[in-house]
């Protein structure tokens, strides 16, 4: 199925799923799949289009499949880093963001706090994509549900399990798995908890969608019968000094295991938005074995980012 992205009502920023409905996300994965099945047909999309991005973080596949998308659409990209530019000596934001929009079409960026992305979005008279800040993950939420897509061709009655930290992954997991309507289990241990804010919008959600929301602090209830099971790292970027803490905390009952995974359905898959820490979060049996498709997840980064992309500048 295509969408016409000269005439879809697609959002000016990706700050977080919430800018999105359920519609618009599900057209995004379709248009996705499409990309990836016939690239060549949208290579001239975005020609002469100027992505910037900005990154106060590392990254590998935010920063390579963004950068590759664009140019796989026939645009071109501007790698920055704010350590760099002027905002890293104390530029107001809101100067970056009207200077930018004067040269560029859009702004990816990975930073630390939330609110740094809103208020450049206030001010940015061009789409701003979030690629990462402490609260959301939108960018990989978007290939997690086109990869679940890949398998089971719907949303309904799949059953996710996420087992680790109520982190920026699990947030944009959840609000995504919500709108789409799958049932997410959710498995944490006290202290790690979603944000109060996220869950709230994710049960709302659910009131659309009849999606089912499962919280626990027991992974083995959270995992039975799923058809998914997704863990991320117990220490995200920025929380380093926390490392120690975290490892004891999680360490005994939260690893993603061969153990826990035999509740899950025989045929389960395995996913994990990486980079991992092979046997923290999740064994190397399970995480390089027959039910993982990491890579496959890692990959549907390119395409869904490149059908993100069209959605927000093709009509601009
Ligand atoms: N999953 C993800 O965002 O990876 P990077 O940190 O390598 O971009
Ligand atoms: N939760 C992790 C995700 C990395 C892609 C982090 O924020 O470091």
């Amino acid at each position: 199925m295509m969408i016409d992205t000269k005439t879809a009502t697609f959002g000016k920023d990706m700050l977080s799923l919430l800018e999105w409905n359920k519609a618009e996300l599900i057209d995004m994965i379709k248009l996705a799949v499409a990309m990836k099945t016939n690239p060549s047909h949208y290579s001239h999309m975005l020609s002469g289009k100027i992505l910037g991005m900005i990154f106060d973080k590392p990254s590998t596949r935010t920063r390579v499949s963004f950068e590759a998308g664009i140019l796989q659409l026939g645009g071109q990209a501007i790698v920055m880093s704010s350590k760099e530019l002027q905002i890293g000596r104390g530029e107001p934001i809101k100067d970056t963001a009207h200077v930018m929009s004067e040269y560029i079409d859009a702004i990816m960026i990975r930073t630390f706090s939330h609110q740094k992305i809103e208020e450049l979005a206030t001010h940015a008279s061009i789409p701003i994509i979030n690629g990462l800040t402490d609260l959301h993950h939108p960018c990989q939420a978007l290939a997690d549900l086109m990869t679940i897509y890949e398998w089971k061709d719907q949303f309904n009655g799949v059953k996710l399990a996420y087992i680790g930290d109520g982190n920026n992954v699990c947030h944009s997991l959840l609000l995504a798995g919500a709108m789409v309507g799958l049932d997410i289990s959710l498995a944490m241990p006290k202290g790690y908890e979603v944000a109060e804010e996220i869950l709230f919008e994710a049960q709302k959600l659910t009131e659309q969608t009849g999606s089912q929301i499962f919280i626990t602090e027991d992974p083995q209830l959270a995992v039975t019968d799923a058809d998914f099971i997704y863990t991320d790292v117990w220490t995200s970027m920025g929380q380093e000094e926390e490392n120690a803490k975290r490892l004891a905390d999680f360490a005994e009952k939260y690893q993603v295991n061969a153990q826990l995974t035999r509740y899950a359905k025989p045929d389960y898959h395995f996913l994990h938005c990486l980079p991992a820490h092979r046997e923290e979060e999740v064994t190397t049996e399970i995480i390089d074995g027959e039910h993982s498709v990491i890579y496959q997840q890692a990959g549907n980064r390119l395409h869904v980012q490149k059908a993100l992309l069209a959605a927000i500048l093709e009509s601009k």
